[in-house]
């Protein structure tokens, strides 16, 4: 599996959840176009996170910059942003160019999944969480006292996203989410509360959500990683394939 193929599946799922988070929020709805995937959220006009572009095909999407300004003006959208691959960097220095700046940087990484050299064979391969605690374990791990991520996974009906849990004490500890989508199985919202690190709690829900996408014969694994998540990602066998950059607008 040759790195530009994994780079455009990793484009593929992350556009993909991108608008089912914010085309499933409250007036929300979605954008399509040639080479870029786009969600409008009205109602959280301040939420550069639900009012975000994905360009598929970074040149092409610079062309729908005007297009975007509009349909987030007339939303009464303050702040929206545009994912893009930072690595084409004659297309972020236009973003900087029309006045965008960059809010975020982060490696987006894959592999297939017969490449991974971790068994598979004790792991649950069943999801075993509901998307509210996903949200919950996420909102402690980043220390979010609004409970955002709980009320924007609440929106979204359960089965298109695989949600997996480890429990510490009886309670749930770390979780993760899956969307299949196509051949490839896109990881998202992996987070263990900040009392239960390092006992490989985030290690099982990955091992999970691998299990399962092979139990669908799922042929890869894409995310986005943050600093922490890198390590534990590339123990499992993930590369990185590029840098994923959030350039924001603001009014
Ligand atoms: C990143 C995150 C999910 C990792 O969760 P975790 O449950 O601590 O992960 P694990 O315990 O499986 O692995 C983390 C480390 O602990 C080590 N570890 C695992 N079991 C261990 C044990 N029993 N004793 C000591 N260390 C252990 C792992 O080897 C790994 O080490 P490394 O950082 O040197 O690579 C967690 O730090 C977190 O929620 N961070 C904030 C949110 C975030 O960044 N999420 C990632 C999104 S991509």
């Amino acid at each position: 599996m040759d790195d530009a193929e994994l780079k455009r599946r990793l484009w593929d799922g992350f556009a993909s959840l991108q608008t089912l988070l914010g085309g499933s929020a409250k007036n929300g709805f979605v954008l399509e176009r040639d080479g870029l995937m786009a969600s409008v959220v009205p109602s959280a006009p301040d939420s550069p996170a639900l009012n975000a572009a994905v360009a598929l095909k970074p040149d092409m999407a610079l062309h729908m910059l005007d297009e975007l300004e509009v349909r987030y003006g007339d939303a009464g959208v303050r702040r929206w942003a545009i994912w893009v691959d930072g690595s084409a960097r004659g297309v972020t220095s236009e973003l900087r160019h029309a006045g965008l700046a960059i809010a975020s940087a982060s490696p987006g990484m894959g592999a297939a999944l017969e490449d991974l050299k971790i068994d598979l064979t004790t792991a649950n391969p069943r999801p075993n969480a509901d998307l509210r605690t996903v949200g919950r374990v996420n909102d402690l791990a980043y220390g979010n006292v609004d409970s955002r991520l709980e009320r924007t996974l609440a929106t979204l009906h359960e089965g298109t996203l695989r949600g997996y849990k480890a429990d510490l004490n009886g309670a749930p500890a770390a979780v993760a989410l899956a969307l299949h989508h196509g051949q490839d199985c896109g990881v998202s919202f992996v987070a263990t509360v900040p009392k239960a690190r390092r006992q490989g709690l985030a290690t099982q829900v990955m091992r999970s959500a691998l299990a399962d996408a092979q139990r669908f014969q799922l042929t890869t694994i894409t995310l986005q990683a943050t600093e922490l998540g890198e390590r534990l990602y590339q123990q499992l066998g993930l590369r990185r394939l590029c840098p994923m950059e959030l350039w924001e607008r603001r009014r």
